[in-house]
């Protein structure tokens, strides 16, 4: 039997790396925008502005659906630090100026400007969570469906280890005891906001949609 097509409204190689495996066992057939026939548009810059993770996945589901007509599956992410009022937060991705006419890595700029603020900040003033929003929707006019997961931890001092992707090198796991960029990443997964909403959404779709 011809497995389904499950779209994975993300371009983000990071994420889409994890969602593979996380989403491995499921009986559908994974795809991603640019193999469904979605090459990026300059619109897709205003999916990402609403002020929580959940309103922004909702936009990114909403927008990848209508354009493919597939089940669609996306995601918003992002790290919280608690004394600096949850910032990044839904602003993760870009929160350091950069020019990338000079070259500059949006990645390691954000980690440099994370530590600058937290710079000589103590242990309680370093605690953090990622949290990660998932919405599934099964026809572009459904009812989202909404999954979240969330880890703790704290801003270390300085980056360690070259896994994962984004702030990694610089969140240490409360879980874990160390960062993301230390961790392999079936251990990662265990623990991660990411890998904790979908298991959550896999398991749901399971009892839900296939063969119901
Ligand atoms: P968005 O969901 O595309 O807006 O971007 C989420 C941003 O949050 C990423 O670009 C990273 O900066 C950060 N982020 C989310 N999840 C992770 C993670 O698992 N590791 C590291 N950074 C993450």
């Amino acid at each position: 039997m011809v497995k389904p097509k499950l779209l994975i409204a993300t371009r983000s190689p990071g994420k889409r790396r994890e969602i593979e495996v996380l989403l491995a066992e499921l009986p559908y057939r994974l795809t991603f925008p640019e193999e469904a026939g979605l090459p990026e548009r300059p619109e897709e810059e205003g999916l990402e502005s609403a002020d929580t993770f959940q309103g922004n996945a909702i936009l990114k589901a909403r927008y990848f659906a209508r354009l493919s007509g597939l089940p669609t599956v996306a995601e918003d992410s992002g790290l919280e630090v608690f004394s600096l009022g949850g910032l990044p937060g839904v602003r993760s991705r870009r929160f350091a100026p950069v020019a990338p006419m000079r070259g500059d890595d949006q990645d390691e700029a954000n980690n440099r400007e994370l530590l600058r603020r937290l710079a000589g900040a103590p242990a309680h003033r370093r605690k953090a969570r990622y949290r990660c929003v998932v919405a599934y929707l099964e026809r572009p006019d459904s009812v989202p469906q909404i999954f979240e997961g969330s880890c703790y931890g704290s801003i270390a001092e300085a980056p360690r280890g070259a896994g994962g992707f984004g702030y990694d090198p610089i969140f240490f796991s409360d879980e874990l005891g160390m960062t993301f960029g230390e961790a392999p990443a079936e251990a990662k997964h265990r623990v991660s906001h990411r890998g904790r909403a979908f298991r959550a959404f896999a398991e749901w779709i399971l009892r839900h949609a296939v063969g119901s």
